[in-house]
């Protein structure tokens, strides 16, 4: 594929520094796989505390990793834990962060005006040579980059959820994106041990574009009376072999999100049919019912 803007000065960018900015369920993730393979990571947020509970998720993330990779040798596990641990700094100041990297991923709310103003801050600050990425779920990296003026060293970076199980990385080229930064993000995925996937910039990439009208059309099913929440979870599970059901998989990720990224495409396109709305996935989401993060959505978490 020929890419648009390419320059000689900027090169393929080898990535060893990297800001995270955000360090919610995502970002941890990211900065977690990041660190252990050996980049140095600095994790933003707005208030120490947030990053506290960040770091805590990344400890408990890592030692389930570690159960399992040093079942015999948890000395050898406790090492690599405190290495990995090692790797990632935190910092409230995204600002000063980025001068030192090579690359900038973003995973903060789901909110097109705060993510331009986040990066048309950070691109006056970060260096030239500098990669921005998104990790967006639903929203086009063309509009979150268009107030940089870096836009052929823009592109996205789509991770799933838990990110240090999951292999699949989603990156995604705008028509603006160079061919280095992206053969650069390619890499860079690769080199997390993931398995990336090229997208072009349409709604939902290639997974959430199949993957979210599945969720909403198994609410439906529910909803029309055509089985239980219970049965729907379990016929998909043995199946057609899914780890987990659609109920508790949108607990997981959180009714929220999944609904904010319908409501999105909808407002794009009003009569496609396979973005209708759930009353019930509405009802939930406005009684605060989110899923497991908050203790119930379609199921009760203790
Ligand atoms: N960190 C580290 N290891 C983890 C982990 C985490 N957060 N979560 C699970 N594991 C590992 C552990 O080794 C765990 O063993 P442990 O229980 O001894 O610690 C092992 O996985 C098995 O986990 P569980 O026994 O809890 O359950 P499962 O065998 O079902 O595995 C799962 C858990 C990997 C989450 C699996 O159920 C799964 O793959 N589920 C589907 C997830 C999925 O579809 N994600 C994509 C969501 S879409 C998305 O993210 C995109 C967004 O834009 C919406």
């Amino acid at each position: 594929i020929r890419r648009g803007f390419s320059s000689s000065a900027v090169r393929n960018v080898v990535i060893k520094q990297v800001t995270i900015i955000g360090g919610g369920q995502m970002g941890a993730g990211i900065a977690q796989v990041a660190a252990s393979t050996g980049h140095s990571v600095t994790l933003v947020d707005t208030s120490d505390d947030i990053l506290k509970k960040s770091i805590k998720t990344i400890e408990g993330s890592l030692k389930r990793v570690v159960k399992k990779k040093f079942a015999d040798k948890p000395e050898a596990g406790e090492e690599f834990i405190q290495k990995v641990l090692k790797n990632v700094s935190t910092s409230t100041d995204a600002g000063s962060a980025v001068k030192s990297s090579d690359l900038v991923l973003e995973a903060i709310v789901e909110n097109l005006k705060i993510k331009q103003d986040l990066f048309s801050r950070l691109d006056k600050l970060a260096p030239a040579h500098t990669i921005f990425a998104s990790n967006t779920s639903s929203l086009p990296i063309s509009d979150i980059s268009s107030t940089t003026n870096r836009l052929d060293r823009f592109g996205g970076l789509h991770f799933f959820n838990p990110v240090p199980m999951m292999k699949l990385v989603e990156v995604i080229g705008t028509s603006s994106t160079s061919q280095e930064t992206f053969d650069s993000l390619l890499n860079f995925s690769k080199v997390l041990g993931k398995t990336p996937v090229s997208c072009k910039d349409t709604p939902g990439f290639i997974v959430n574009r199949l993957f979210v009208p599945y969720l909403y059309e198994a609410v439906r099913l529910y909803e029309r009376g055509h089985g239980s929440k219970e049965d729907i979870d379990i016929a998909m599970k043995l199946g057609v072999g899914y780890p987990m059901g659609p109920f508790e998989l949108s607990d997981y990720i959180g009714l929220d999100t999944i609904k904010f990224i319908m409501d999105g495409w909808r407002e794009m396109d009003p009569d496609n049919t396979l973005f209708a709305p759930s009353e019930l996935m509405d009802k939930l989401v406005a009684e605060g019912k989110l899923g497991k993060k908050t203790g119930e959505g379609f199921y009760k978490y203790k």
